[in-house]
């Protein structure tokens, strides 16, 4: 049997069956990136990939973003290597709890991501899902009044400034590696450029919309992210470990939901990073 494409139950993400990541040929390849264009996060069950294909599978999308330590593959985990599990004072910990806010991956970065590839290891007994809201659709619901009022905005990305925003007061940018570099500045609307397709472009790390208020920018911002957030462009999946889900970065927001943080829920991730013709910020 080939390969089985089955759309979930939103306006985005389909459920992939009757294909072995372990062992992906370039025609499979073809199949699974042409449904991911148009579903823009895919979900395959119970793949128990390794890690060597999982970093294989994302350089199929485009080249590897670093992450830590010369890395390619690394830990969404609230448990160290030893087994010992992060405690609230980690730095690592408000990382993680972090992402429970809707974000796009390193827009804070000079170039933001392309994909994430996340794999399940180990799981919580509940709670710990991930979800993710589709900003194509967001686009293409919002009022004239609002497409005109977002027309030529934008704002800046910054993970200092999401994290000091849950409370993460870490002295400065460069306690996430990101040294002294201003904030990129990335238009609210994008346009994917595999598919010319618009979508919102927001987010957790997004603030400081040049020519509004702080108080005005975090409002508008606040309020596209509540409402691009909703059904039917919400897609949620429970994991089982060996589960992955692929999805693209230029058009959904994703956030993982909480967890019983004294029970350990380990994660690998690759990540793609974006490409420089299209995924920098504006030269400003
Ligand atoms: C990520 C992320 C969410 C989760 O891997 O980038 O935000 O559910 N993960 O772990
Ligand atoms: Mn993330």
């Amino acid at each position: 049997m080939g390969i089985q494409i089955q759309p979930c139950d939103s306006s985005l993400g389909a459920v992939v069956t009757g294909i072995d990541l372990n062992s992906l040929d370039d025609q499979g390849w073809l199949s699974v990136e042409a449904a991911w264009h148009e579903h823009a996060v895919l979900i395959f069950p119970q793949q128990h990939i390794s890690e060597e294909q999982h970093v294989a599978l994302g350089q199929r999308i485009g080249p590897i973003e670093i992450l830590a330590e010369n890395r390619k593959a690394v830990a969404i985990s609230n448990q160290k290597p030893d087994g010992e599990l992060l405690g609230p004072d980690s730095g690592y910990y408000q990382i993680l709890r972090g992402n429970e806010g809707w974000h796009t991956d390193s827009s804070y970065m000079p170039v933001s991501a392309r994909a994430s590839i996340l794999a399940a290891q180990v799981l919580p007994d509940a709670g710990g899902e991930t979800q993710w809201a589709d900003m194509r659709a967001a686009y293409q619901s919002l009022s004239g009044e609002m497409r005109q009022r977002i027309e030529g905005l934008a704002a800046h990305h910054s993970l200092f400034h999401s994290q000091a925003k849950i409370g993460h007061s870490a002295g400065s940018g460069s306690s996430y590696g990101l040294g002294d570099q201003t904030p990129p500045l990335r238009p609210l609307v994008k346009i994917h450029p595999a598919t010319n397709v618009p979508s919102l472009y927001i987010g957790r790390h997004a603030y400081g919309i040049p020519g509004l208020s702080e108080a005005d920018s975090e409002a508008l911002l606040a309020e596209l992210v509540e409402f691009a957030c909703q059904p039917p462009r919400v897609l949620t999946h429970s994991w089982t470990p060996g589960d992955v889900v692929i999805w693209d970065n230029r058009c959904v927001l994703h956030r993982a939901r909480p967890y019983d943080y004294n029970q350990p829920r380990v994660m690998r991730h690759v990540r793609v990073t974006g490409d420089p013709v299209t995924e920098s910020g504006l030269e400003v």
